[in-house]
C-alpha cells in the first residue's frame, strides 16, 4: 500500500474511532494513545516517510502534518465540550442570586483606640508605640518600682525569664521615648498589656491600655487636668463631669486617679459605679523626677505628666459589654454589631 493510500485509510479509521468517542464506546486516553502517541499511527505514518521518493516527501509530508493537527483539534474540541458539560455550565440558574460575601467590621477595641488617638491627636499628641516583651528594666526599674517594691504585688506578670517579661503597662514605653527623644514631648502610647490574672468577667490576662507622656518647662497640674477634662468632654460629651482622686504610682508625684459622672439613674448605673455614680477611668500624675533621672533628663530644667486608660473598661462602658471576654472571642455574632 502507498504511503498516500495509508494515510486516507488512518485518517477514516480515526474518523470511526472519533464517533465511537463520542457515543462513550471509546475512551479518550486510548484513541489518543492509538493516534498521537509515540508509537502511534501517525509516528508511523512519519517513519514510512523516510522510504518513499525524495520527490514525493514534501508532499506527503505536509498531508501527515495535516492529518496529525486534524485529529488533535478534534479531540481538543471534544475535551473543551466535555469540561464545560462537566461544570455544568449548560444548566447553570442565571436567575440564582449571587453568592454574598460577609464584610468584616473593626473591632470595637480598635474603634474606641482611634477615636482616642483623634482626640490627643488633634491637641498635639502623636502616636508611637512600645514592644509587648519588655525587660524587668523598662516596665519596673526605670519608672522607680525597683525588686521587692509592693507595687509589683499589684501587676501579676507573666516573666519570660528573670530580667525579660510580658509588659503589665504601656507606661515603660515612656521610658523608651525619653531615652531616644528629647524634649518637649507630646505622646500618646496605644497597645496591648498582660498581666497574669484569672479570667473571668471582669479580667482577662491581656488588655489594652493607651499610655500618655507630656513633657516641656513649667507643666503644672492645672495643665494635667484641663487636658484629660478636655479630653473626657471630647469623649463622652460636653457635658461630662470630672474629678481628681489623690492617688499613689510610683513613676508620678503626686498622682491621682481621674473618674467621670456617669450618673445613678439606672440600676445598671448604680451596679457599675458601686452606688456612686462616678466611674474611674484613668491613672496620672506629675511624672517622678527620678523617672526623669533615669533617661539623663534633668529635672531642674523639665517637668510634665503623665496618665494611662483601660481601653476595655471604656468600650464596655460605651457599648454596654457586660463581660469582657466577648472582646477576645471572635464570636461573629458579637462583632456584626459593630459594623
Ligand atoms: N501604668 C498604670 C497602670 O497600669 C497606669 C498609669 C497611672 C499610667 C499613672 C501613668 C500614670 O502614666 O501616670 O495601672
Amino acid at each position: 500500500m502507498s504511503l498516500q493510500d495509508e494515510i486516507i485509510k488512518i485518517e477514516s479509521s480515526f474518523n470511526s474511532d472519533f464517533d465511537l468517542l463520542v457515543s462513550g464506546k471509546l475512551k479518550l486516553e486510548d484513541i489518543k494513545y492509538k493516534y498521537l502517541g509515540r508509537k502511534g499511527f501517525i509516528s508511523n505514518l512519519y517513519s514510512l516517510l523516510s522510504n518513499v521518493d525524495n520527490t514525493e516527501k514534501p508532499l506527503l509530508g505536509k498531508k501527515i502534518n495535516q492529518l496529525k493537527i486534524n485529529i488533535s483539534n478534534k479531540i481538543d474540541s471534544l475535551v473543551k465540550a466535555d469540561s464545560i458539560s462537566d461544570n455544568n455550565i449548560n444548566s447553570f440558574d442565571f436567575t440564582l442570586p449571587g453568592k454574598k460575601y460577609n464584610s468584616g467590621s473593626i473591632h470595637p477595641l480598635t474603634l474606641i483606640i482611634d477615636e482616642i488617638k483623634n482626640i490627643f491627636n488633634k491637641i498635639g499628641f502623636s502616636s508611637i508605640y512600645g514592644e509587648e516583651v519588655e525587660t524587668d528594666y523598662y516596665n519596673f526599674e526605670s519608672l522607680n518600682i525597683p525588686k521587692h517594691h509592693p507595687a509589683r504585688d499589684m501587676q501579676d506578670t507573666f516573666y519570660v525569664s528573670d530580667e525579660v517579661l510580658l509588659r503589665t503597662h504601656t507606661s515603660s514605653s515612656q521610658v523608651h521615648f525619653m531615652e531616644e527623644n528629647n524634649p518637649p514631648i507630646r505622646i500618646i502610647s496605644p497597645g496591648r498589656v498582660y498581666r497574669n490574672e484569672d479570667i473571668s468577667v471582669r479580667s482577662y490576662c491581656l488588655f489594652h491600655q493607651i499610655e500618655g507622656l507630656y513633657v516641656d518647662k513649667k507643666v503644672t497640674f492645672s495643665d494635667l487636668k484641663g487636658t484629660l477634662d478636655y479630653f473626657a468632654k471630647q469623649f463622652f460629651g460636653p457635658k461630662t463631669k470630672t474629678r481628681f482622686r489623690p492617688s499613689y504610682f510610683p513613676f508620678t508625684e503626686p498622682s491621682a486617679e481621674m473618674d467621670v459622672y456617669w450618673g445613678l439613674e439606672t440600676e445598671s448605673d448604680h451596679r457599675i459605679t458601686k452606688g456612686t455614680g462616678w466611674l474611674e477611668i484613668l491613672g496620672c500624675g506629675m511624672v517622678n523626677p527620678e523617672v526623669f533621672k533615669a533617661v539623663d533628663y534633668d529635672v531642674e530644667k523639665w517637668s510634665g505628666y503623665a496618665f494611662g486608660l483601660g481601653i476595655e473598661r471604656i468600650a464596655m462602658l460605651k457599648y454596654g459589654i457586660d463581660d469582657i471576654r466577648l472582646l477576645y472571642e471572635g464570636d461573629v455574632n458579637f462583632l456584626r454589631q459593630f459594623k
